[in-house]
Protein backbone atom coordinates (compact mmCIF):
# COMPACT_ATOMS: atom_id res chain seq x y z
CA UNK A 1 0.00 0.00 0.00
CA UNK A 2 0.92 3.80 -0.80
CA UNK A 3 2.07 5.33 2.02
CA UNK A 4 -0.02 8.42 0.89
CA UNK A 5 -3.08 6.66 2.16
CA UNK A 6 -2.05 4.37 5.04
CA UNK A 7 -3.02 5.63 8.47
CA UNK A 8 -6.09 4.94 10.93
CA UNK A 9 -8.31 7.10 11.98
CA UNK A 10 -11.51 6.23 14.90
CA UNK A 11 -15.02 5.93 12.97
CA UNK A 12 -17.35 9.07 13.65
CA UNK A 13 -20.54 10.14 13.67
CA UNK A 14 -22.12 10.83 10.22
CA UNK A 15 -21.96 15.06 9.80
CA UNK A 16 -24.40 15.50 6.51
CA UNK A 17 -26.97 13.37 8.83
CA UNK A 18 -26.28 15.03 12.00
CA UNK A 19 -27.05 18.62 10.19
CA UNK A 20 -29.60 17.46 8.89
CA UNK A 21 -31.13 16.07 12.17
CA UNK A 22 -30.72 19.60 14.18
CA UNK A 23 -33.45 22.31 13.88
CA UNK A 24 -33.10 25.69 14.99
CA UNK A 25 -33.38 24.50 19.00
CA UNK A 26 -30.87 22.20 19.37
CA UNK A 27 -27.20 23.49 19.09
CA UNK A 28 -24.17 21.92 17.54
CA UNK A 29 -22.56 19.13 20.10
CA UNK A 30 -19.93 19.79 22.24
CA UNK A 31 -17.35 17.66 19.90
CA UNK A 32 -18.10 20.12 17.07
CA UNK A 33 -17.47 23.72 18.78
CA UNK A 34 -14.09 24.95 18.08
CA UNK A 35 -13.41 28.60 20.27
CA UNK A 36 -10.03 28.19 19.14
CA UNK A 37 -11.28 29.08 15.78
CA UNK A 38 -11.71 32.61 16.21
CA UNK A 39 -8.42 33.82 17.95
CA UNK A 40 -6.85 34.28 14.38
CA UNK A 41 -8.42 37.75 12.26
CA UNK A 42 -10.13 36.77 9.25
CA UNK A 43 -8.32 39.63 6.07
CA UNK A 44 -11.47 42.51 5.93
CA UNK A 45 -10.43 42.74 2.63
CA UNK A 46 -12.22 41.06 -0.38
CA UNK A 47 -10.00 41.99 -3.21
CA UNK A 48 -6.92 40.11 -2.35
CA UNK A 49 -6.53 37.48 -4.97
CA UNK A 50 -4.90 34.45 -5.45
CA UNK A 51 -2.41 34.59 -7.95
CA UNK A 52 -3.54 33.23 -11.04
CA UNK A 53 -1.16 31.05 -13.41
CA UNK A 54 -2.19 30.03 -16.74
CA UNK A 55 -0.88 27.16 -18.19
CA UNK A 56 -1.35 27.42 -21.98
CA UNK A 57 1.25 30.39 -21.68
CA UNK A 58 3.43 28.24 -19.53
CA UNK A 59 3.56 25.96 -22.52
CA UNK A 60 3.28 28.92 -25.16
CA UNK A 61 7.28 29.78 -25.95
CA UNK A 62 6.00 32.92 -26.55
CA UNK A 63 5.01 33.67 -23.02
CA UNK A 64 6.60 30.65 -21.12
CA UNK A 65 9.03 32.55 -18.99
CA UNK A 66 7.14 35.59 -18.24
CA UNK A 67 4.69 33.08 -16.82
CA UNK A 68 6.99 30.84 -15.24
CA UNK A 69 8.34 33.82 -13.26
CA UNK A 70 5.06 34.38 -12.00
CA UNK A 71 4.60 30.80 -10.81
CA UNK A 72 7.85 31.19 -9.13
CA UNK A 73 6.79 34.13 -7.16
CA UNK A 74 3.52 32.68 -6.38
CA UNK A 75 5.06 29.82 -5.22
CA UNK A 76 7.09 31.67 -2.88
CA UNK A 77 5.42 34.51 -1.65
CA UNK A 78 1.36 32.02 -1.05
CA UNK A 79 2.43 28.60 -1.68
CA UNK A 80 -0.76 28.51 -3.91
CA UNK A 81 -2.35 30.01 -6.84
CA UNK A 82 -5.33 29.51 -9.31
CA UNK A 83 -4.17 27.09 -12.45
CA UNK A 84 -6.65 28.33 -15.32
CA UNK A 85 -6.75 27.71 -19.29
CA UNK A 86 -5.31 24.16 -17.84
CA UNK A 87 -6.96 22.00 -20.74
CA UNK A 88 -8.99 19.26 -18.58
CA UNK A 89 -12.11 18.94 -20.82
CA UNK A 90 -15.35 21.40 -19.58
CA UNK A 91 -17.64 18.48 -20.04
CA UNK A 92 -15.73 16.07 -17.75
CA UNK A 93 -15.34 18.55 -15.31
CA UNK A 94 -18.69 19.44 -15.32
CA UNK A 95 -19.34 15.71 -15.58
CA UNK A 96 -17.54 14.61 -12.83
CA UNK A 97 -19.17 17.74 -10.21
CA UNK A 98 -22.62 16.25 -11.17
CA UNK A 99 -21.33 12.42 -10.16
CA UNK A 100 -20.30 14.02 -6.65
CA UNK A 101 -22.83 16.09 -5.69
CA UNK A 102 -24.78 12.93 -6.43
CA UNK A 103 -22.88 10.56 -4.31
CA UNK A 104 -23.15 12.97 -1.68
CA UNK A 105 -26.95 13.22 -2.22
CA UNK A 106 -27.47 9.24 -1.76
CA UNK A 107 -29.20 7.97 1.28
CA UNK A 108 -27.13 7.31 4.18
CA UNK A 109 -27.55 3.58 3.80
CA UNK A 110 -25.82 3.27 0.29
CA UNK A 111 -23.20 6.06 0.84
CA UNK A 112 -21.96 3.73 3.91
CA UNK A 113 -21.72 0.86 1.43
CA UNK A 114 -18.15 2.88 1.26
CA UNK A 115 -17.13 3.26 4.65
CA UNK A 116 -13.37 3.64 5.87
CA UNK A 117 -12.81 -0.28 7.08
CA UNK A 118 -10.25 -0.11 9.41
CA UNK A 119 -7.65 -1.94 6.81
CA UNK A 120 -5.08 -0.35 7.69
CA UNK A 121 -5.64 2.72 5.19
CA UNK A 122 -7.84 6.02 5.48
CA UNK A 123 -9.95 5.06 2.23
CA UNK A 124 -13.79 4.79 2.36
CA UNK A 125 -16.34 7.11 3.02
CA UNK A 126 -15.95 8.51 6.68
CA UNK A 127 -13.03 11.02 8.32
CA UNK A 128 -9.66 11.21 9.18
CA UNK A 129 -6.83 12.62 11.47
CA UNK A 130 -9.54 11.02 14.45
CA UNK A 131 -7.32 9.47 16.98
CA UNK A 132 -8.69 9.90 20.12
CA UNK A 133 -12.62 9.77 21.86
CA UNK A 134 -11.72 13.40 23.04
CA UNK A 135 -10.56 15.55 20.29
CA UNK A 136 -13.14 18.26 18.32
CA UNK A 137 -14.22 17.47 15.13
CA UNK A 138 -14.14 18.94 11.80
CA UNK A 139 -17.71 19.64 10.29
CA UNK A 140 -17.44 17.19 7.16
CA UNK A 141 -17.61 13.90 6.02
CA UNK A 142 -15.20 12.48 3.14
CA UNK A 143 -14.79 10.06 0.88
CA UNK A 144 -11.11 8.98 0.14
CA UNK A 145 -9.81 6.83 -2.67
CA UNK A 146 -6.14 5.88 -4.13
CA UNK A 147 -6.05 6.50 -7.83
CA UNK A 148 -2.78 5.94 -9.23
CA UNK A 149 -0.57 3.95 -9.54
CA UNK A 150 -3.91 1.94 -11.06
CA UNK A 151 -2.69 -1.17 -9.18
CA UNK A 152 -2.98 -0.09 -5.88
CA UNK A 153 -6.81 0.86 -6.57
CA UNK A 154 -8.95 -0.87 -3.83
CA UNK A 155 -12.50 -0.91 -6.09
CA UNK A 156 -14.58 -1.64 -3.14
CA UNK A 157 -14.29 2.25 -2.04
CA UNK A 158 -15.39 3.35 -5.41
CA UNK A 159 -18.84 4.27 -5.60
CA UNK A 160 -21.06 2.72 -8.42
CA UNK A 161 -23.39 4.93 -8.36
CA UNK A 162 -24.04 7.26 -10.12
CA UNK A 163 -23.36 4.75 -13.10
CA UNK A 164 -20.62 7.64 -14.60
CA UNK A 165 -18.66 7.92 -11.28
CA UNK A 166 -15.85 5.45 -11.76
CA UNK A 167 -15.20 6.42 -15.47
CA UNK A 168 -15.22 9.87 -15.08
CA UNK A 169 -12.55 9.93 -11.81
CA UNK A 170 -10.27 7.35 -13.45
CA UNK A 171 -10.23 10.03 -16.62
CA UNK A 172 -9.97 13.04 -14.24
CA UNK A 173 -7.25 11.25 -12.90
CA UNK A 174 -4.87 10.40 -15.87
CA UNK A 175 -5.51 14.20 -16.54
CA UNK A 176 -4.48 15.30 -13.57
CA UNK A 177 -1.90 13.38 -13.81
CA UNK A 178 -0.40 14.76 -16.86
CA UNK A 179 -0.85 18.42 -15.55
CA UNK A 180 1.16 17.08 -12.36
CA UNK A 181 4.04 15.95 -14.58
CA UNK A 182 3.99 19.05 -16.17
CA UNK A 183 4.03 21.59 -13.49
CA UNK A 184 6.35 19.10 -11.91
CA UNK A 185 8.77 20.12 -15.57
CA UNK A 186 8.18 24.06 -13.97
CA UNK A 187 8.97 24.08 -10.56
CA UNK A 188 11.87 22.30 -11.14
CA UNK A 189 13.07 24.49 -13.62
CA UNK A 190 12.40 27.70 -11.31
CA UNK A 191 14.26 25.81 -8.37
CA UNK A 192 16.90 25.14 -10.93
CA UNK A 193 16.72 21.87 -10.93
CA UNK A 194 17.09 19.28 -13.78
CA UNK A 195 13.22 18.47 -14.94
CA UNK A 196 14.53 14.51 -14.64
CA UNK A 197 15.26 14.98 -11.05
CA UNK A 198 11.90 16.20 -10.60
CA UNK A 199 10.53 13.21 -12.53
CA UNK A 200 12.48 10.79 -10.96
CA UNK A 201 11.36 11.75 -7.49
CA UNK A 202 7.85 12.15 -8.52
CA UNK A 203 7.65 8.62 -10.49
CA UNK A 204 4.78 6.87 -11.84
CA UNK A 205 2.84 10.19 -10.14
CA UNK A 206 0.96 8.67 -6.90
CA UNK A 207 -2.05 10.19 -6.22
CA UNK A 208 -5.30 10.59 -3.79
CA UNK A 209 -8.52 11.86 -4.38
CA UNK A 210 -10.26 12.97 -1.18
CA UNK A 211 -14.01 14.52 -1.75
CA UNK A 212 -15.46 16.65 1.13
CA UNK A 213 -18.73 17.47 2.12
CA UNK A 214 -19.41 20.16 4.63
CA UNK A 215 -22.59 21.05 4.97
CA UNK A 216 -24.20 24.21 6.36
CA UNK A 217 -24.75 25.18 10.17
CA UNK A 218 -27.13 27.08 11.99
CA UNK A 219 -24.03 28.60 14.51
CA UNK A 220 -21.35 28.52 11.89
CA UNK A 221 -18.99 30.51 13.66
CA UNK A 222 -18.85 27.50 16.29
CA UNK A 223 -17.59 25.20 13.79
CA UNK A 224 -14.45 24.52 11.98
CA UNK A 225 -15.23 22.35 8.46
CA UNK A 226 -11.65 21.23 8.34
CA UNK A 227 -8.39 22.25 10.70
CA UNK A 228 -5.81 23.82 9.54
CA UNK A 229 -3.21 22.19 8.39
CA UNK A 230 -0.95 21.80 5.74
CA UNK A 231 -1.13 18.76 2.95
CA UNK A 232 1.72 16.07 3.24
CA UNK A 233 1.85 16.14 -0.52
CA UNK A 234 4.24 17.32 -3.69
CA UNK A 235 1.43 19.56 -4.47
CA UNK A 236 -2.84 19.50 -4.47
CA UNK A 237 -5.25 20.51 -6.66
CA UNK A 238 -8.11 21.63 -5.06
CA UNK A 239 -11.74 21.72 -7.54
CA UNK A 240 -14.82 23.52 -6.41
CA UNK A 241 -17.34 21.16 -7.10
CA UNK A 242 -20.41 23.72 -6.19
CA UNK A 243 -20.01 27.39 -5.91
CA UNK A 244 -19.68 27.61 -2.37
CA UNK A 245 -16.53 29.07 -0.92
CA UNK A 246 -14.86 28.69 2.60
CA UNK A 247 -11.29 27.34 1.63
CA UNK A 248 -9.15 30.05 3.70
CA UNK A 249 -5.44 30.17 3.99
CA UNK A 250 -3.29 31.63 6.58
CA UNK A 251 -0.73 34.90 5.20
CA UNK A 252 0.94 36.93 7.60
CA UNK A 253 -1.11 36.12 10.73
CA UNK A 254 -4.20 36.74 9.25
CA UNK A 255 -6.83 33.74 7.63
CA UNK A 256 -7.71 35.19 3.72
CA UNK A 257 -10.85 33.46 2.00
CA UNK A 258 -10.18 32.00 -1.30
CA UNK A 259 -12.97 33.23 -4.01
CA UNK A 260 -11.84 30.48 -6.64
CA UNK A 261 -12.55 31.16 -10.04
CA UNK A 262 -15.05 28.37 -12.02
CA UNK A 263 -13.36 25.37 -12.62
CA UNK A 264 -9.79 26.45 -11.65
CA UNK A 265 -7.90 24.56 -10.11
CA UNK A 266 -6.32 26.29 -6.85
CA UNK A 267 -3.41 24.77 -6.50
CA UNK A 268 -0.80 24.66 -2.66
CA UNK A 269 2.31 23.58 -2.22
CA UNK A 270 2.69 20.87 0.19
CA UNK A 271 5.05 19.83 2.68
CA UNK A 272 7.80 17.27 0.38
CA UNK A 273 7.88 20.73 -2.08
CA UNK A 274 8.62 23.10 0.89
CA UNK A 275 11.70 20.01 2.30
CA UNK A 276 12.94 19.64 -1.26
CA UNK A 277 13.28 23.25 -1.81
CA UNK A 278 14.78 23.76 1.06
CA UNK A 279 12.09 26.34 2.34
CA UNK A 280 12.67 28.54 -0.47
CA UNK A 281 8.87 27.56 -1.25
CA UNK A 282 6.48 27.11 1.73
CA UNK A 283 3.55 24.43 1.99
CA UNK A 284 0.66 27.01 3.23
CA UNK A 285 -1.63 26.00 5.82
CA UNK A 286 -5.46 26.33 4.90
CA UNK A 287 -8.43 25.49 6.55
CA UNK A 288 -12.20 25.45 5.73
CA UNK A 289 -15.31 27.61 7.38
CA UNK A 290 -18.74 26.76 6.46
CA UNK A 291 -21.69 28.60 6.04
CA UNK A 292 -25.46 28.48 7.01
CA UNK A 293 -27.01 28.49 3.93
CA UNK A 294 -25.14 25.99 1.54
CA UNK A 295 -22.96 22.99 1.78
CA UNK A 296 -19.61 23.33 0.15
CA UNK A 297 -18.24 20.38 -1.39
CA UNK A 298 -14.61 20.12 -2.96
CA UNK A 299 -12.47 17.15 -4.01
CA UNK A 300 -8.76 17.09 -3.06
CA UNK A 301 -6.36 15.60 -5.74
CA UNK A 302 -2.85 14.84 -3.56
CA UNK A 303 -0.13 14.64 -5.55
CA UNK A 304 2.92 12.37 -3.70
CA UNK A 305 6.63 11.24 -4.32
CA UNK A 306 8.09 7.74 -5.10
CA UNK A 307 7.29 5.79 -1.75
CA UNK A 308 10.68 4.84 -1.76
CA UNK A 309 12.68 8.35 -2.00
CA UNK A 310 14.24 9.96 1.05
CA UNK A 311 12.64 12.99 1.89
CA UNK A 312 15.84 15.74 2.20
CA UNK A 313 16.88 19.56 0.47
CA UNK A 314 18.10 19.41 -3.00
CA UNK A 315 21.63 19.58 -3.56
CA UNK A 316 20.89 21.74 -6.24
CA UNK A 317 18.46 23.84 -4.44
CA UNK A 318 21.57 24.00 -1.18
CA UNK A 319 24.09 25.47 -3.14
CA UNK A 320 26.78 26.55 -1.10
CA UNK A 321 24.30 27.15 1.55
CA UNK A 322 22.82 24.69 4.35
CA UNK A 323 20.18 22.75 4.65
CA UNK A 324 17.70 24.54 6.52
CA UNK A 325 15.86 20.40 7.16
CA UNK A 326 17.13 17.40 7.88
CA UNK A 327 16.39 14.14 6.09
CA UNK A 328 13.37 11.43 6.35
CA UNK A 329 12.70 9.01 4.48
CA UNK A 330 9.23 9.70 2.60
CA UNK A 331 7.29 6.66 4.68
CA UNK A 332 8.06 7.63 7.83
CA UNK A 333 7.19 11.40 7.03
CA UNK A 334 3.78 10.21 6.32
CA UNK A 335 3.31 7.57 9.49
CA UNK A 336 4.45 10.55 11.63
CA UNK A 337 1.63 12.80 9.69
CA UNK A 338 -1.23 10.14 9.74
CA UNK A 339 -0.06 9.35 13.49
CA UNK A 340 -1.78 12.93 14.57
CA UNK A 341 -4.57 14.89 14.57
CA UNK A 342 -4.05 17.62 12.00
CA UNK A 343 -2.28 20.19 13.77
CA UNK A 344 -1.13 23.20 11.70
CA UNK A 345 2.71 22.26 10.34
CA UNK A 346 3.92 20.22 13.14
CA UNK A 347 5.25 17.36 10.94
CA UNK A 348 7.35 20.03 8.60
CA UNK A 349 8.31 21.87 11.40
CA UNK A 350 10.43 18.97 13.36
CA UNK A 351 12.29 18.62 10.52
CA UNK A 352 13.67 22.14 10.61
CA UNK A 353 17.35 22.31 11.32
C1 LIG B 1 -7.81 18.96 1.85
C2 LIG B 1 -8.24 20.37 1.80
C3 LIG B 1 -9.83 22.01 1.06
C4 LIG B 1 -11.25 22.10 0.66
O1 LIG B 1 -8.66 18.08 1.53
O2 LIG B 1 -6.64 18.72 2.21
O3 LIG B 1 -7.50 21.22 2.23
O4 LIG B 1 -11.63 23.16 0.23
N1 LIG B 1 -9.43 20.66 1.25
O5 LIG B 1 -11.98 21.13 0.80
NI1 LIG C 1 -5.49 20.46 2.50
Amino acid sequence: MHSQCVGYSLPVPNVQALATSLNKSSLVPEKYVRPEAKVEPVASIDDIELPVIYLAKLIDPEFSNEEASKLHLACQEWGFFQLVSHGVPEELMEELKVDIAEFFRKPLEEKMAYKQDNDGTIQGYGQAFVLSEEQKLDWSDMLYIMTRPVALRNMKYWPTSPSTFRDNIDRFSLELTKLASCLCNYIAKNLGVAPEVFAQLFNDHPQAIRCNYYPPCLEPDKVVGHSPHSDATGFTFVLHVNDVQGLQIRKDGEWITVSALPNAFVVNLGDITEILSNGIYKSVEHRVMINTENARISLAAFHSPDNSIMLRPLPEVIGDGKPNYGSISYREFMKAYFDKQLEGKSVVDMLKL
